[in-house]
């Protein structure tokens, strides 16, 4: 039926209705570039608009429905979108932290609370999963992604995407999932945000495109081009691409969305030279929607015209956009998502609240425990200090849809005060500013912090520091915190460092001189309370980065799953230190690598046994570990499977994860974990650019950390 309504709808529409479906302009709100087009609202009343952005909550969306409706001859409903990336009103953590849970199902749960609450609120479709694999940690918009590695961030796109659209587009309470940005925006050069890229085509597929993939399999409806050029052609007039590998190798369905005026840019990449050429090349290429750009709707009749796009073209886009209304039942009522009652008893209800509570717990990284300084204990005096000790404005991050900042969110300070009920046991004084230089506030923090038996130092960047347009080119704690922090240190107390930040930040210093330190990201509307409950033992934390952590930017990008060379170094213990693949003046290794992470329990690997030391082509080999919690504590780990292709037709990553798997051990507990590899797993695009396994020797890793180091081999014969 949906494609028969279709067809005979658009048998009934003019070329201009049916370009007025490719046409999606903004309401106020978030801006984040030029405005095309005239006044939205003149271009609703035209009856030139298919998709509006930006417009949220049930009354807005339904007066701009109506506007509409009133002025479509055909009563073709408006799309609205809105970028609902970790949460609409509910606050998660950034996509960053969240990852670092390695929890598909918080992931997916998130993502349908996300969906929930903005599909009461008028939205029909968010502008997420941001699924760019992120290695450089200078750009800003790591936050919005799931780190660095393709096989974690395959299985996190996909789970998003089921979360937001649920198993059926025509409940009312799912949305539109957008897969963005097509494509390799992560590996934007020297980590400036809208920068080029340049890559092999091996490189593109094997490492940034499988996430894309996996969300196509989940059935994701619409995808996002990307800002960036690949290897000089910007990704919105991409042919090889959009039509080509997505539309056509892939069989997409959807339709494709510019990002914001990404049409108009590409006369500034010098690819088109005029907003005609733009339009004709992002036409050609398979795009189906401008973004905010009115290329569309100012030219597209135009260039089919003069004979430079086709019918068909048009057809084909109006067809997947209309496609997509349809699905979400706009057609049947326009205003589904358009009701007060819900709006009112979905959105932050406790439920949900309880839900961001629990994904935080999950992100907390521990990076560093020494002597055991955490957890806190009751009756310890702490003195809390730092820019973002009492703050409810940063801690939800950026991107943060319609999340209630001030007053809303739960800060670290009131996260402190509801465990600790003697409030001679805690100080809160902010001592320095992030990035403003004032000293003036930083003697009554010291003053407080000499009377405490610990201090907890909250410190981190501003929100707005990540997320779109905000690199970096230096990834040091900013402004002059770290000054405070040696202030703080010559009072001889233990110093807990906690951080909230968008992206790895270079802590060597704090490593050596902090006494713990534990990453919080950006932790979302419930932030303080998990920050709260993992200082005082209520939350062990079991997060493992997502992302390396440097140990300064001079080694960036540095990321786990890098090739060997041919002189490939192996530390201080080599005996020829000059001419290998290293520096000079720093070691090659990471400060915290891939994986990494700490726990106030601790667990033992053992045992490790493949159930053959040999496969054949198609074949499947089993991988077991025992995992022993010996420490003092119930805790959750991430046990993690890497795999090591010793040689091949092209060179081979020195390790890529396969698999993992999150365990909850009891004190004591001890549990055999399994994994299968099978021959499809160590597929990759040989010399010849097939995607196969190659026979010969490979290596299997097991442990907590990309830096696993319970070992053994099998080989694939033919
Ligand atoms: O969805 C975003 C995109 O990630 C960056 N540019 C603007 C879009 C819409 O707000």
């Amino acid at each position: 039926p949906r494609d028969e309504f279709v067809a005979e709808l658009m048998a009934k529409m003019t070329i201009d209705e049916k370009i007025a479906q490719t046409v999606q302009f903004t309401a106020d709100g978030t801006v984040t570039g030029p405005k095309g087009g005239d006044n939205f609202i003149n271009e609703i009343k035209k009856g030139n608009v298919g998709s509006i952005l930006n417009a949220t909550g049930v009354k807005y969306t339904r007066e701009l429905q109506k506007l509409n409706l009133d002025n479509s001859r055909l009563k073709i409903p408006l799309l609205f979108g809105y970028d609902v990336i970790h949460g609409y009103r509910t606050i998660f953590p950034i996509t960053l932290g969240e990852t670092a849970g390695w929890d598909l199902e918080g992931a997916e749960l998130s993502a349908r609370i996300a969906a929930d609450e903005a599909a009461a609120s008028g939205i029909h479709w968010t502008f997420a999963p941001m699924v760019d694999i992120a290695r450089d940690p200078r750009w800003g918009r790591v936050s919005e992604g799931s780190g660095e590695d393709t096989y974690l961030g395959s299985k996190m796109a996909y789970a998003r995407v089921k979360g937001f659209q649920g198993n059926d587009l025509s409940l009312n309470n799912t949305i539109l999932a957008c897969t963005k940005h097509f494509a390799a925006y992560g590996a934007a050069e020297a980590g400036r945000d809208y920068n080029t890229v340049d890559m092999s085509e091996r490189v593109l597929r094997e490492t940034y495109l499988p996430p894309f993939k996996a969300t196509v399999d989940a059935g994701v409806k619409t995808f996002m081009t990307s800002f960036n050029e690949i290897s000089g052609v910007p990704a919105t007039g991409n042919k090889f691409l959009v039509n080509g590998i997505l539309k056509n190798e892939w069989k997409f369905d959807g339709f494709v969305v510019t990002d914001y005026t990404g049409m108009n840019e590409m006369i500034y990449h010098g690819f088109a030279k005029d907003s005609m050429q733009a339009g004709e090349l992002a036409m050609v290429a398979g795009v189906d929607m401008d973004m905010v750009g009115g290329i569309y709707l100012k030219k597209l009749k135009k260039l089919l015209n003069e004979g430079r796009v086709t019918e068909a073209q048009i057809n084909d886009a109006c067809r997947r956009i209309l496609e997509a209304k349809y699905d979400l039942g706009l057609f049947e009522d326009p205003y589904r998502y358009n009701d007060e009652k819900r709006e009112a008893a979905t959105i932050t209800k406790k439920e949900y609240l309880d839900a961001a509570l629990r994904i935080a717990n999950k992100s907390m990284v521990l990076l560093k425990n020494n002597n055991n300084v955490l957890p806190l204990h009751k009756e310890q005096k702490v003195a809390f200090v730092g820019p973002l000790v009492s703050d409810d404005w940063n801690i939800i991050g950026s991107w943060a849809a319609t999340g209630d900042r001030q007053g809303f969110a739960v800060s670290v300070q009131e996260g402190v005060n509801k465990i600790i009920t003697d409030k001679s046991k805690v100080t809160f004084d902010k001592g320095v500013e992030i990035v403003d230089q004032r000293r003036d506030m930083m003697q009554k923090a010291l003053d407080n912090a000499r009377k405490a038996d610990v201090i907890v130092a909250v410190m981190g960047e501003f929100e707005n520091m990540t997320g779109e347009a905000a690199s970096r080119t230096n990834i040091d704690l900013p402004g002059i915190q770290k000054e405070f922090l040696a202030e703080l240190k010559k009072l001889g107390k233990p110093i807990v460092l906690v951080l909230m930040n968008g992206r790895p930040l270079t802590l060597s210093w704090e490593n050596e001189n902090m006494d713990a330190i534990l990453e919080a990201w950006f932790p979302g509307t419930m932030g303080g309370d998990a920050i709260a409950q993992t200082l005082y033992g209520i939350n062990n934390p079991g997060g493992k980065l997502p992302i390396t952590f440097p140990r300064n930017l001079g080694q960036v990008p540095l990321y786990y799953n890098h090739k060997n060379t041919g002189r490939p170094y192996l530390g201080a213990s080599d005996p020829e230190q000059k001419y290998k693949s290293r520096y000079i003046d720093s070691d090659n290794s990471p400060l915290y690598p891939f994986g990494y992470g700490l726990s106030y329990t601790k667990f033992d690997y053992s045992n490790l046994k493949l159930s053959s030391k040999s496969i054949s082509m198609g074949g499947k080999i089993k991988v077991s570990v025992d995992v022993a919690n010996t420490g003092n504590y119930d805790g959750e780990e991430v046990v993690q499977l890497y795999v090591k292709d010793e040689f091949g037709s092209v060179t081979r990553p020195v390790k890529e994860l396969k698999g993992f798997r999150k365990l909850i051990l009891k004190k004591g507990e001890k549990k055999t974990v399994e994994f299968e590899i099978s021959t499809n797993d160590l597929r990759f695009y040989n010399i010849d650019m097939k995607f196969v396994a190659e026979p010969g020797d490979f290596e299997v890793s097991v442990g907590g950390s990309s830096d696993a180091n319970l070992k053994d081999k099998f080989v694939l014969v033919k």
